[in-house]
């Protein structure tokens, strides 16, 4: 009885269920494609709320459309952690207490792991701490070339070559959307130093601007699929970055057929009739005007706000661009916050701070190991003396926009002293003070560094420390203040600063053993580089620095990264300074608009430096390990091949020493006659290979005619000529192991 009662109740309701399924608009009928739902729901918004789409309602979000359900949107910096919140209209900390997160080593030590899977667990990583604190978009990663090492946000960036900076950034953007956030690259394009970042107009030849400046962002977009780019400061023919025709409209999405949306840089909006027709989606400021000042009603005066919708009401503007960028936005949403399937992310997990860990210890460089020094024999050494500042300066608070509130962040001093344990005596002396404050936009380190002694009186404890210890680690370089790696200065020389040189010095005569780990993301001059025998190269490693250095210090890791941007000998190898127009020359006109001509053209990094023949500081592709490599001969499937046509080539790397390692393999192609001058090499492959001690592998590359092509700027295409090439196999720049020579017919 029951039962039929129950069948009859069912039969009765069913037309109703019918009909309430049948009343899921398509906007939110999950089974529907997207741009089908794009477009139902773009024929549900008033004028007024397609505006409001287009620029933000706070410091980071912007609106949503809240009578459909469509969500906010919400942004964060990146590129190495999930900042903290600010206040919805102030800089100023929101004060929350669930806001810190895991810091990841910056962008430069990741490039140096010349790892693609390393970049995936990074993206995946990073992009699971911005689900889980509800970020729409993450402002990261960036890929803007090193064209100079006084920039100082080159330590966010991936390097000075295009093709390493491509097949790093397209597994981090995939790892990161996999947790539907979208990766927002920045900053596009040609923002290479950040003296006069917001007038600075380049002048570049379409050479280098698609060679050099474009291809990562290019292999973000049509590989990584990137779901948002940021739009840059700078000018190029004079429109600013953020509404340019020609990189947003022309490039971007007319020859690379982006579909995602472009992102102002915070205050990077200029102008509402630039705004509206050059490619620009969404528009977010610095200030409460979006420029520069406080203001009332603050972001209805952003210029995609009233006065865009004053435009169009008055018939001075058509709506064919608003419907576009809409759609843009519609798609973001369906993309990230509105994907039912959204996983649900996580903050500050195990694995967080596990791949922290992991992802510096692959980037580390070990530039020099005279006398084998290094790693530490901790069975032999009693006492282990640590000098310098950033043997204890928290590195994740400071550097701008990329600055964090870490749930922790391990020192390298406490690092090294958890690792040594009670196997030795780890003693520290300070040896030089450089930034003793601690604060960005109110998260403070919490440390109190002031050391009123005098230089000397440093240098003298330093030095009766280092005498008495078995090794001497000097842990300097540069802080991420203003002017040492940091956003909206760049620095004032190549050279480091507070004394540190004279200090390395004196610990050079005190102590043969002596390790200096460099805490930097640029290039710096090492004057004492013939008395100092081993030199690492240890980047801003985030929330396990300590622990990734030690690893390393005392061989539990053997390292295996290699630098992903050369380190000249001084400012005068470097094509953008010798050549010499940095930082850009001031217009007379009024204008504020400073020109800054890329005269070198091509030839950046290790291709300034082969063509001039100058012999680097530590080459493009450079870093040691605790075993050796011996390369077999490289050899070619073909001898000829015809356009189109891919050609394989083989060799062997064994590990000859007695310890695991890993060793990336480079490929270079050098064009050996051309119409157009060409970089005597050009990076076109790596591979990372693990090695146990005696292994040997077989390592093969395949290329295609693109890797042999340049960009004509006179025909606006690639193009690869034929005639003779040689592949060039190295394990770095300028240390080429083996050659073999082919020809494109
Ligand atoms: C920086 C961006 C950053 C944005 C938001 C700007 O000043 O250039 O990289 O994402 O601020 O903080």
């Amino acid at each position: 009885m029951k039962l039929i009662k129950y069948i009859a109740c069912s039969l009765l309701l069913l037309p109703a269920f019918a009909q309430a399924q049948q009343e899921v608009p398509v906007y939110l009928d999950n089974s529907k494609p997207i741009e089908e739902r794009v477009e139902d729901a773009l024929s549900r918004l008033t004028l007024e709320e397609k505006v409001a789409l287009t620029h933000a309602q706070s410091k980071f979000c912007s609106p949503g459309v809240a009578r459909l359900g469509i969500p906010e949107f919400w942004m964060t910096d990146g590129p190495h952690g999930i900042r903290p919140e600010v206040l919805w209209d102030e800089w100023e900390q929101a004060g929350w207490t669930n806001d810190s997160c895991v810091a990841f080593p910056a962008l430069t030590c990741l490039a140096a792991t010349w790892n693609p899977q390393i970049a995936l667990l990074y993206g995946k990583n990073i992009g699971e701490e911005a689900r889980y604190r509800n970020k729409t978009v993450l402002l990261g990663p960036g890929v803007n070339i090193y064209r100079s090492p006084l920039n100082g946000r080159n330590f966010e960036y991936m390097g000075e070559d295009p093709y390493l900076a491509g097949k790093m950034v397209v597994p981090y953007i995939q790892g990161v959307q996999q947790n539907g956030v979208a990766a927002c690259v920045k900053h596009y394009a040609l923002n290479n130093q950040e003296v006069n970042r917001h007038t600075t107009n380049v002048i570049v030849d379409d050479r280098a601007l698609y060679e050099i400046y474009l291809p990562a962002f290019k292999a973000a977009v049509q590989e990584g699929k990137t779901w948002a780019i940021m739009g840059s400061y700078n000018l190029y023919k004079d429109q600013h970055g953020c509404h340019n025709q020609y990189l947003l409209n022309d490039i971007l999405k007319g020859e690379w057929g982006f579909d995602g949306v472009v992102v102002s840089d915070w205050g990077g909006v200029h102008n509402t009739q630039e705004a509206i027709t050059n490619g620009l989606d969404m528009e977010f400021g610095s200030w409460t005007n979006g420029l520069s000042n406080g203001a009332s009603n603050a972001y209805d005066n952003y210029y995609l706000a009233n006065p865009y919708l004053q435009l169009i009401r008055e018939g001075k503007v058509g709506t064919k661009e608003l419907d576009d960028k809409v759609r843009r936005i519609l798609r973001l949403a369906y993309r990230t916050n509105m994907d039912r399937n959204r996983p649900y992310g996580a903050l500050c997990s195990e694995a967080h701070f596990a791949a922290a860990r992991q992802i510096g210890e692959e980037g580390i460089v070990l530039l020099q190991n005279n006398n084998n020094v290094l790693p530490i024999d901790l069975s032999r050494a009693k006492k282990i003396a640590v000098i310098g500042e950033n043997a204890i300066k928290m590195m994740t608070v400071g550097g701008g926009s990329s600055s964090l509130k870490v749930k922790y962040e391990l020192s390298p001093l406490d690092g090294i002293r958890k690792r040594v344990g009670d196997q030795a005596e780890v003693v520290y002396a300070r040896g030089y003070v450089g930034d003793p404050s601690g604060e960005y936009n109110g998260v403070k380190s919490g440390q109190d560094l002031e050391d009123n002694r005098s230089p000397e009186e440093l240098l003298a404890e330093a030095v009766a420390v280092a005498r008495e210890a078995d090794y001497v680690i000097f842990i300097g370089g540069l802080n991420k203040s203003a002017h040492q790696d940091c956003e909206d200065a760049d620095r004032k020389e190549l050279g480091l600063s507070y004394g540190q040189d004279q200090v390395i010095e004196a610990l050079a005569q005190a102590n043969k053993n002596l390790i200096m780990v460099n805490i930097s993301g640029n290039a710096i001059s090492m004057p004492w580089v013939k008395e100092v025998p081993a030199i690492v190269q240890a980047w801003y490693l985030g929330s396990e620095a300590g622990s990734a250095i030690a690893s390393v210090l005392v061989g539990d890791v053997n390292p295996s990264g290699k630098l992903p941007f050369t380190f000249p000998v001084s400012l005068q190898d470097v094509g953008a300074h010798k050549l010499g127009e940095y930082p850009g020359t001031p217009r007379n006109d009024g204008s504020h608009i400073v020109d800054q001509k890329y005269n070198e053209g091509i030839f950046v990094g290790y291709r300034w430096a082969d063509k001039q023949k100058a012999k680097p500081l530590f080459s493009f592709g450079h870093g040691l390990s605790y075993t050796t490599f011996e390369y077999g001969k490289v050899t070619a499937d073909k001898k000829t091949i015809a356009p189109g046509e891919p050609i394989t080539f083989t060799l062997t790397v064994k590990n000859t020493g007695n310890r695991e390692g890993a060793e990336v393999v480079q490929l270079y192609i050098s064009d050996k006659k051309s119409s157009l001058p060409r970089p005597v090499k050009e990076l076109k492959g790596f591979q990372k290979v693990y090695l146990q001690p005696g292994e040997e592998k077989q390592v093969s590359f395949t290329i295609g005619t693109d890797a042999l092509s340049f960009f004509d700027d006179g025909k606006h295409e690639w193009v690869a000529e034929p005639g003779q090439f040689e592949t060039l196999i190295g394990a770095s720049a300028t240390d080429i192991r083996s050659k073999v020579a082919f020809e494109l017919k």
